[in-house]
């Protein structure tokens, strides 16, 4: 693990530790930008900016960037009022993919936040498979049926358990390739 990784778990682990997160507005751009600033700054100079270069990740090209502002305006306006609402404004979001790098990560706590506040759940992070995980991401922007399937069965009410939290955190920088134990 990288020295930029290593520093933004510890910010992502104190996100949570000293409740800044839930000064964080939920489901909006704004609160995406606020998470990945929170992750990355002193770490990335784009921490919290939007990209202004078009990316692409296994083939698929995320967002034209001359368009992004306006198609992330949309997605935030997109409904949150159902676990398969939430889901597919989440997939929207990962298309946009509005950062240089950790869209991933930051994506992860936003979505969090959205299905906490919404239906009193988030996802238990700990239990979805890297692989599989991986897989449904890349399937999403053409269906979102596996992703469904996959988050739902490792939904868990208990939303301020710390240890889930902090276990989910670690998975989450797991999934970008990183383990605590190769520091
Ligand atoms: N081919 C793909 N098509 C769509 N989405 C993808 C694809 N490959 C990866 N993703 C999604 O993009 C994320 C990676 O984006 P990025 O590298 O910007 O974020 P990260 O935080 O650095 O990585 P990670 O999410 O792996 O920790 C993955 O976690 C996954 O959710
Ligand atoms: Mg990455």
């Amino acid at each position: 693990m990288n020295n930029i990784d290593k520093n933004s778990l510890e910010n992502a682990y104190r996100l949570f530790e000293s409740n800044d997160i839930n000064f964080i507005e939920i489901g909006t751009t704004k609160g995406l930008q606020a998470i990945h600033k929170y992750l990355f700054h002193g770490l990335y100079d784009f921490a919290g900016q939007i990209r202004k270069l078009n990316i692409s990740k296994g083939g698929f090209r995320f967002a034209n960037a001359l368009y992004l502002n306006e198609i992330l305006v949309k997605i935030e306006q997109m409904p949150e009022n159902s676990f398969e609402e939430i889901i597919a404004k989440y997939v929207e979001m990962n298309i946009a993919h509005p950062f240089m790098e950790g869209n991933g990560r930051s994506m992860r706590i936003w979505l969090d936040l959205i299905l906490k506040n919404r239906i009193q759940k988030v996802v238990n992070w700990q239990f979805v498979d890297k692989t599989l995980y991986l897989q449904s991401m890349e399937r999403s922007p053409i269906n979102d049926l596996e992703l469904r399937t996959l988050l739902k069965e490792n939904l868990t009410d208990e939303i301020d358990n710390r240890e889930i939290i902090f276990k989910g955190i670690e998975q989450s920088y797991y999934y970008e390739g990183y383990k605590k134990e190769d520091e």
